[in-house]
Parts: C-alpha cells; sequence; structure tokens
C-alpha cells in the first residue's frame, strides 16, 4: 500500500498537548462544525482479514499493522467511554475482518456495559459466524450486516480470492437463529464481475426479511483503478431490478442510514442502495471511523485523521481524550471530494471498515 507521507492528512496534534486544544463543554452531544449530531463511531479492530475482496485489497504488496501499533482492549475500551460521554450512542464493528479479533466477544460484553452505549452491529464476512453468532448475540450485540457479492460459489471465491460462499450461508443461518436482527446483507456492485446478478440478488428479498444493500464500489487506495472502470450506478441498478419485479416501492427513511431503501411489491424484506459516487448523503453523515491504530479518521473518503493513540499512550485521561475526540468531531470536514477529484491516498478500505 503506498503510504510514502504517512503525516500528510493527519491533523496535526499527535504531540499531545491537552492545553493547546480548545475546551469544549461536556454536558451537550459532539456536533460537527456543520451542525451535524455525531453518535456513530465505526471502530476497525484489526486490518487483517480471511479474504481478500477485489474492490477492497489489491492483489498484491498488502501490508498489514505489526501487533503493537493495534489499540488495545484495554486502549479501545478507553475510547468507547470517551466517545460516550461525547455523546456517541452506536458503535459498529468492522476491519479488514473483526471477528479475527481475539476476544471479540470479551470486548462486545465490555462495550455494551459502557453507559451511554445503545447499540452495537457488526460488519462481517461471516466466515467466522457459524460459531460466533450465538456467544456474540448473548454478550450483547445488536445485528450484523454481512458481505455476499455473488450466489455463485466460483465467482464468489474470485470475487474474495478464496472465500468459500456455503461457510457464509452456514453464518447468515446462524446469525438468523441467534436472532442477530434485523439482518443486513451488503454487495459491492463492480460492472462486469457480479452486475449480471443484481436481480437475482434482489431475489433474495422476497423470500427472506433481510435487508439486501447494494453498495457503489468506492475508489480507495488500492483499488481506485477498478472504481473508475467498475462504478455501476444506483439508478442503473434500480432500473435493472425494476424491469424484473416491476416498480420498486419507496421505504420510510432514516437520516440517520446512507441507503436509500425500497421493497419489492409483497416482498418480506428492503432493498438498499448506497451510492457513495454517483449521489452523495454526506448532508446527513453522522458518523467517524476509529482505526484499528487508534486514529478517528474523519470522512471515509478523506485522509484526515486525529491521532488517539499517541494522546492514550502519553497518558491522557478519559476527560483528555473525550476532549480530542470533541476536537476531531469540530475538525469533521463538510464531505468528500470525489467529485472535483480529490481521492484519498493514505488508507485503504480494509483499513477503514467501509
Ligand atoms: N467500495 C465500497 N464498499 C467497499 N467495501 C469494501 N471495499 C469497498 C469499496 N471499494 C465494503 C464492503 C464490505 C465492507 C467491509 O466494506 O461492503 O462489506
Ligand atoms: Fe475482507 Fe471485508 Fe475487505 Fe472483503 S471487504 S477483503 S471480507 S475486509
Amino acid at each position: 500500500m503506498t503510504n510514502e507521507h504517512p503525516m500528510k492528512g493527519v491533523v496535526p496534534i499527535s504531540f499531545y498537548e491537552p492545553q493547546r486544544l480548545p475546551h469544549y463543554p461536556t454536558d451537550v452531544p459532539a456536533h460537527d462544525s456543520f451542525g451535524r449530531r455525531i453518535d456513530y463511531l465505526r471502530v476497525s479492530l484489526t486490518d487483517r482479514c480471511n479474504m481478500r475482496c477485489v474492490y477492497c485489497m489489491p492483489a498484491m504488496g498488502m501490508r498489514f499493522q505489526p501487533r503493537p501499533e493495534l489499540l488495545t482492549n484495554d486502549e479501545l475500551l478507553l475510547v468507547v467511554r470517551a466517545a460516550a460521554a461525547a455523546g456517541f450512542r452506536k458503535l459498529r464493528l468492522t476491519g479488514g475482518e473483526p471477528t479475527l479479533r481475539q476476544d471479540l466477544v470479551e470486548l462486545i460484553r465490555a462495550m455494551k456495559a459502557i453507559p451511554g452505549i445503545e447499540q452495537i452491529a457488526l460488519t462481517t464476512n461471516a466466515l467466522r459466524l457459524r460459531r460466533l453468532a450465538a456467544p456474540l448475540k448473548a454478550a450483547g450485540l445488536d445485528r450484523v450486516n454481512i458481505s455476499i457479492d455473488s450466489l455463485d460459489p466460483v465467482k464468489f471465491r474470485q470475487m474474495t480470492r478464496g472465500g468459500n460462499l456455503d461457510e457464509v450461508w452456514a453464518g447468515i443461518r446462524a446469525a438468523d437463529e441467534a436472532g442477530l436482527h434485523p439482518i443486513k446483507l451488503n454487495a459491492v456492485v463492480v460492472r462486469g464481475m457480479n452486475d449480471d446478478e443484481v436481480v437475482q440478488l434482489a431475489a433474495l428479498t422476497t423470500q427472506h426479511p433481510w435487508e439486501f444493500r447494494f453498495i457503489e464500489v468506492m475508489p480507495l487506495t488500492g483499488v481506485a483503478g477498478l472504481a473508475e472502470e467498475g462504478v455501476v450506478s444506483t439508478a442503473e441498478l434500480i432500473a435493472r431490478i425494476e424491469a424484473h419485479f416491476g416498480p420498486l416501492i419507496p421505504y420510510g427513511q432514516d437520516p440517520a442510514d446512507p441507503a436509500r431503501r425500497y421493497r419489492i411489491q409483497g416482498a418480506p424484506g428492503k432493498l438498499g442502495f448506497i451510492s457513495a459516487v454517483t449521489d452523495p448523503f454526506c448532508a446527513t453523515c453522522n458518523r467517524m471511523r476509529l482505526t484499528a491504530d487508534g486514529r478517528l479518521h474523519l470522512c471515509l473518503l478523506r485522509d484526515d485523521e486525529v491521532d488517539l493513540r499517541a494522546a492514550i499512550r502519553a497518558g491522557a485521561t478519559q476527560a483528555e481524550v473525550e476532549q480530542l475526540i470533541r476536537h476531531a468531531v469540530q475538525l469533521k470536514p463538510w464531505g468528500h471530494g470525489l467529485p472535483e477529484g480529490v481521492l484519498p491516498t493514505l488508507r485503504g478500505m480494509s483499513e477503514l471498515g467501509g
């Protein structure tokens, strides 16, 4: 992964000097400088994965963070406590593949016990969910999003560079049985790879009460070339699905959800379309990301970050970390710069977790 300028885009408060930060009031939930309430933290637990999806990692040259770079469980819990104090209410655990993290069950139990944390979700490729679904649910996990890009085992193996579709189905069944509802399935649509399957994928919602979400491929580091050729717009997807099933019925939008939601007439499940590229939803953005190495990543498609790990390892207290998080929220950029050709350069999707 190209990484020539380790500090590029990083808001330069890595040398932790609490006295140089403004003081933010602690009795109100954090809002950014555009008035958006930011209350959703996506926590990457590892940059490693047991698959190598073509839209997520390059075929060659992946380098993973050495273990000491990653936040420890204690450091993670400190960040989540501080984030909850700053007004964050919802967590999503991502990766890489979050189920590769040792002690995931214990970590979720501890996170769920933090006052203020109302909901914890997990984004996973489901390869390890067959065994983990029930214990995760028992520990307090609320829901899962599972990636499934193809219903054809051979194509699935190609797109994920080795993934076993049977295992994914076993994981989906286990999540269903464990009550990790509502189950959401995600497919990143890449032209020439799985765009011929969108009707079959959408058809899953005619048989199951799941939400199936189609995601436009985004030009993150390592896969930007693929995105140039491969973006299938939401408009095109909807047209193809409607040609088969008839007009889609708009389904109550949730402003905190980037997916535009629809239903196939008579179907128990829902369809969602996430169009970061062709129809950005930055105006209602409510989230920030924590990288596995302890940086707050302020916008998925930009490089700006605030280093929490440096502060924590320099001895910052929870109240000080909370101030740093509030500061990061204040620095959150308005939105991405894809229309102007500004691409993120520092982190791949496998470090940011979608
Ligand atoms: N564009 C859009 N979504 C992506 N994901 C991974 N790479 C990309 C990309 N280039 C999403 C997948 C996966 C989640 C972890 O991130 O949907 O489910
Ligand atoms: Fe792994 Fe998810 Fe990236 Fe695929 S998209 S390589 S499953 S982290």
